[in-house]
């Protein structure tokens, strides 16, 4: 029967960590680390994330500045918003909240907020220095993986690492990081074929699919590390990740629980980006 992962339990640790080091950054240096947040239009779960941000903000000793814009904003409005933004020394991150409106071109967009204010990770700019492993910034759910599994001291180095899910949020900048890690990774998604097989081979597993329950016990080796992306419904409304967790927790060796696993981190590592930026800017 696998270990649970506590998701809050390390994202606990993650945000004691950024408010340590903030209230230093305060006494020390008269900093106060500041994070704008921009939502655009009225979607439900943008604006549930969007408040669950600002909520951090304040735990963690940050100042947020929320830019709430109607949905018929215009591409252009929102542009100058990003360059009077990336101008303003109280803001050292940027966060626009995605999806945006279909009228706004989510590219033109990421690639206006400057990189070093880009806490999310999405410019070209920072997703290239992924690549070269000289990143300032990780995106904020591959960088929470990586810590929940090195809060179970499961060593990386050598291992077969399998990746479900190539999303340039996710998947992909997470086979980056577990490469760096030293594992041999291999990247799955929908077309794969041999999917079963190759799942069998992985010592570590993460799995960013979007589709409920897919990955079943069956399909996991015995005492692989199991990391549930998902945030899915099951056939019933619940909530549930990508993995079955009723089965898969009896061959993990470690695995992540949904709600409670990889979600409470994505708001910590953001925090954590938000403070990197802030002492960048600062040249602390
Ligand atoms: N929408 C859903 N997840 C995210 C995220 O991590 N960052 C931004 N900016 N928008 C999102």
């Amino acid at each position: 029967m696998a270990q649970i992962i506590d998701g809050k339990a390390v994202s606990a640790d993650v945000k004691a960590e950024v408010a340590a080091e903030a209230a230093k950054l305060k006494e020390e240096n008269g900093l106060k680390v500041g994070l704008a947040v921009v939502i655009v239009g009225n979607d439900p779960a943008s604006r549930v994330y969007v408040n669950n941000k600002k909520k951090a903000c304040e735990a963690v000793g940050f100042q947020s500045f929320e830019y709430a814009l109607d949905e018929s904003t215009t591409q252009e409005q929102l542009l100058d918003l990003v360059n009077v933004l990336n101008r303003d020394n109280r803001v050292n991150g940027i966060l626009v909240q995605l999806p945006l409106p279909k009228h706004i071109d989510e590219k033109a967009v990421i690639n206006a907020i400057s990189p070093d204010k880009d806490v999310d990770a999405f410019h070209p700019v920072n997703v290239g220095k992924i690549m070269i492993g000289e990143y300032s910034f990780l995106p904020c759910t591959p960088a929470g993986v990586m810590r929940l599994i090195e809060s179970t001291g499961f060593d990386i180095t050598g291992k077969q690492c399998v990746v479900i899910g190539r999303s340039n949020i996710v998947g992909k900048p997470q086979a980056m990081l577990l490469l760096q890690k030293n594992g041999t990774v291999t990247i799955c998604h929908s077309k794969t074929k041999n999917l079963k097989e190759i799942c069998l081979s992985a010592d570590i597993l993460v799995v960013a699919i979007g589709r409920a329950k897919f990955i079943t016990g069956d399909m996991i080796k015995e005492g692989a590390v199991v990391i549930d992306v998902g945030m899915d419904r099951d056939e019933n409304g619940k909530l549930c990740g990508d993995v079955d967790f009723e089965t898969a927790e009896k061959a993990a060796g470690w695995i992540t629980p949904v709600p409670g696993g990889v979600g409470p981190m994505t708001i910590a590592m953001l925090m954590k980006n938000t403070l990197t930026a802030a002492k960048q800017q600062a040249g602390i």
